[in-house]
Order: structure tokens, then sequence, then C-alpha cells
């Protein structure tokens, strides 16, 4: 697909994600020859630096993080040329202004016809005055040209400070221009979960709670907060984790088949989803990683910028139902943390026993089990009963196993890839609209409700899987959490 012309412009170039994420980003969809043809990006930050010290950063970013072959030499060299660098204050009112001229000339030299992404990769306090400023200078009126925004996480702290950035935001773009990020939908596995779903007769018509016996989503990490202490103590793993990631991916898996694949009537199902949610008070679980047993590790309430009396979540399981006919019944086991020993994203579908007759009545057999593994290696297992190698009678467990990303040279695009070639090519679909957001605020809120009452927070050890009630959520219902990461084993 042809993309139209544009520039691209990233406020907030010298932060973390820019440098982690957009710029090895652009880098291998520059490889691809998936950038459009007349193109350009405009890094603006609050530093003092000139394009040549913005391009020596793109280098390293790249080095350090892209996925593929690293850089150097006259091809290099025609990457670079795209980008230039311009300071501003954000909150300088005066200085939008003259980026517009800037902006403007940029224009004539690229042939960017006024096609624009603003790229807010800032702390959250700046995208209502950043949106604001673009209004007032007419930046984003979308004549003869298109403007689009992307706007990072966190999309506000609850419902009413989200209603606020919406009306903001809103204020500047109409919905259709806005690109809210949650970069667990541009992962490969995301994308699968609707095909595996809808394009497979083995799977579409057992998709439901005659068939599914529970579900379990897990999202853990072996890493601590990485210096982001300050973001952290306002989000926690609630806020930084549930609230999007995982109610999107969980949206995708029990949404109803939509009525085509456009955006909307995708949304329209998702959003479905998240109003039949509901979660009782007795089935969340929350912990905050203390000290690893060896002591290694330091607890959260030692990291930096943290407060010593800390009552932030850094993990969080819960059970949730959802009131429709499909789900009625079956329940959904969330689970996600920091310092975990595995990092893994995974989908576990259990399906239901067979009756108690033939091979089962006097076996014990394993479920049928269909998992999504999202992270670190990407693709599908299923697992099913067959009959022991040789003499044996016995029924044992059997796998097969697809892994999307396991061949030699098989490099998965990281998610902003896909995200920002969505958004240059006008496609939301893998973007959260407003009404997803709202909902899934209004679930989370409660929640944060219930705990402020109950402020103690249980610690658990660094390395360990959480809370001991953590394990107790699926037991009290005679289940327990699974992980089948490749190589391996289950637990
Ligand atoms: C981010 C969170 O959105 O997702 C981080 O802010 C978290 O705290 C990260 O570490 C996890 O993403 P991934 O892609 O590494 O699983």
């Amino acid at each position: 697909m042809r993309l139209d012309p544009c520039i691209l412009v990233i406020f907030g170039a010298t932060g973390d994600l820019t440098h982690r994420k957009l710029y090895p980003a652009l880098y291998n969809l520059w490889l691809d020859k998936l950038l459009p043809e007349r193109f350009a990006v405009v890094s603006i930050g609050r530093r003092e630096k000139n394009d040549d010290e913005v391009r020596q950063d793109i280098v390293r970013s790249i080095q350090q993080f892209s996925r593929t072959a690293k850089p150097s030499g006259d091809r290099l060299d025609q990457f670079l040329a795209m980008f230039s660098y311009y300071q501003l204050d954000f909150n300088d009112t005066a200085g939008y202004g003259p980026l517009k001229e800037y902006l403007e000339e940029k224009d004539q030299i690229h042939g960017t016809l006024g096609n624009r992404v603003y790229f807010l990769a800032v702390a959250p306090e700046y995208f209502s005055p950043i949106a604001k400023e673009l209004h007032d200078q007419g930046m984003a009126e979308q004549r003869g040209s298109w403007q689009r925004v992307v706007i990072e996480k966190p999309f506000g702290q609850n419902l009413p400070t989200a209603i606020q950035l919406n009306n903001d935001v809103r204020a500047t773009f109409g919905e259709e221009n806005i690109y809210r990020i949650d970069h667990y939908l541009g992962k490969e596995m995301a994308q699968n979960i609707m095909i595996i779903r809808f394009a497979n007769t083995l799977f579409e018509p057992l998709w439901n709670n005659r068939y599914i016996d529970h579900i379990q989503l897990s999202l853990t990490e072996t890493v601590g907060v990485e210096g982001r202490g300050p973001y952290y103590e306002q989000a926690g793993a609630l806020r930084d984790m549930v609230q999007n990631h995982m109610l999107q991916l969980l949206s995708l898996i029990a949404m109803e088949p939509p009525v085509t694949l456009d955006t909307e009537s995708i949304r329209d199902e998702k959003v479905k989803v998240l109003r039949s949610l509901k979660v009782k008070r007795e089935d969340v679980v929350r912990g905050q990683y203390g000290r690893s047993e060896s002591g290694e590790i330091r607890a959260y309430r030692e990291e930096d910028r943290v407060s010593p009396e800390s009552q932030v979540e850094t993990f969080v399981a819960l059970k949730a139902t959802i009131d429709n006919f499909r789900w009625a019944g079956v329940p959904f086991y969330l689970r996600t943390g920091k310092r975990l020993p595995r990092k893994y994203s995974e989908i576990v579908i259990q399906f239901k026993k067979l009756p108690g007759v033939l091979y089962f009545k006097d076996n014990d057999l394993d479920p049928n089990i269909l998992v999504i593994r999202v992270h670190p290696d990407e693709g599908v297992y299923l697992q099913f009963n067959a009959k022991q190698l040789g003499t044996s009678s016995l029924i044992v467990p059997v796998s097969m196993d697809f892994c999307h990303n396991c061949a030699d040279g098989l490099n998965s695009p990281e998610a902003y890839e896909r995200l920002l070639y969505d958004v240059m090519r006008g496609d939301s679909t893998l973007f959260t609209r407003w009404d997803e957001v709202e909902h899934s605020w209004r679930f989370v809120d409660q929640i944060a409700e219930w705990w402020q009452e109950q402020p103690e927070i249980p610690i658990y050890p660094s390395g360990s899987w959480g809370p001991k009630e953590s394990d107790e959520l699926p037991e009290k219902d005679g289940r327990r959490w699974l992980y089948f990461v490749r190589n391996e084993g289950t637990r």
C-alpha cells in the first residue's frame, strides 16, 4: 500500500519511549520499505540539541534496541537525513507559532503536503497543553491534508481524569484522528487472536460456556520498576497493566464475531465485553514485591523515588466473569506482576472434561487446553489426550506446538512498527476507542476504591509467584495457575 506523504512530529524526542521503541521501529519500517516515499521526522524536545546530535542519538538507539542488523555507511546516512530536531518547552505557548512555520518549511523541502502525525511521547500532564496549542495555532485543521494524534498511556488516572483528558483532546482532534496506543494490540499474537477464533472450525463452535471451563491470562515480568518510580507510584499494576493491556486482550478473546472486519465493528464488539465484565471484591488480590529471599534484589519500597511506606501494588490477580449468554459461568483468571520468576504473556483456554463414561470412567484425564503464547515465543499450543506408545493402554496428554517466531531468521516486527505504520495509513483498528477506555476505567476504578478501604498491602518476595492469596484464587474453585512457556514444561 502506498502511504500518503507526511511528517511525523515526535513530542518527547529525548525520552525513553522514543529512544527504546520509536527510533528502532522507524528504522525497521524504513528497511522494510514501509515508510512513505515523501517523509520526514521532526523530533521535539526541551533540551538544546542540533540535528547532528539528535542523529547520533538515533544511531545509538538503533544500535541498542533494533531487532535487525545494525546500520552503517551510506544507507544509514540516507535514513538519518529524514530527521531533524526542534527545541521547545511544551508549556511555552509562544513556541508553537514558530514550530508551525518550521513544519511548513519542512513540507516544502520534503513534499509532505501538510499531513502530520503528532506523536505525544510525553508525560501525561503535557497531553492537554500540547493539544490546546496545536488547536490554537490551527495546526490540527484537516483542510486538504490530514492531522492525526497518537497518545501514549496512561490515558488518565481514573475515569474522571480520563474524561477530562478526552474532552481536551477532542476539542482539537475528532475521534477518528485520535490514536490511543496500547502496544499489546500491536503484538503479533494479539492480532492473531481473532484469526485463531474466527478462521478455525475447530475452535469457533467451542468458544463458549458449553465447552470452555475457564480462561487464564497472565502477563508476568521479572523486572522491577526500572527507574520509573515516580510514574509507578501513581499507576501501580492495576492502572499500568490491567486497565489497558489485560482488558484489551480479554476483550479480543471474549468478543462476539464482528459484523465486518472494519475498525468500528470490531471495536463495537470489544466494548460490549467490557460493559459486561464483572468482578467481586473477594476475587481481587494485590501485592507488592519485597526483597528476594537471598536479599540480593531490593524491595519496591527501596527503589529510587519510591516512598518507603508505599502501598502501591506491583501485582494483581483477579477472577472476573462476563455476564452474557456466551460466557455466563466461565471464570476469567487474570494475573500480572513484577519481580516474578518468569517473563511471559500467555492466554490459556481450558476446555471442559468429557462426561464420566468410557475413558473418563476410571481415569482422571487431563482436559484439552489451548494456549495462545504472546511472549516470549509467539504461537499456539494444543494439549489433547492419546494412548501412550506401546502395549500400555494408558491415556496421556500429548501436544501440538506451533511457534510463529521460532524458525531461524524469523524476527517478528515489534509492536510499535505495526502501530506506527497503521497510524500513517489511517487504520485505527489496533488502537482503543474512547468508550473502550471509559469502560475499562469503570472496571478498574471500583477495585481501586475497594483498596482504599484496606490500605495495608501484602508483600511477596521478589522471585516468587506473588502473594499466597493469588494461588488461593483459582484453588478455591479447584483450579490452579498454569503456564506453558516453551522448553520449560508446564506449571
Ligand atoms: C508497559 C508498562 O505498558 O508494558 C510496563 O508500563 C511493562 O510497566 C510493559 O513493563 C510490559 O510490556 P511488554 O511488551 O514488555 O510485555
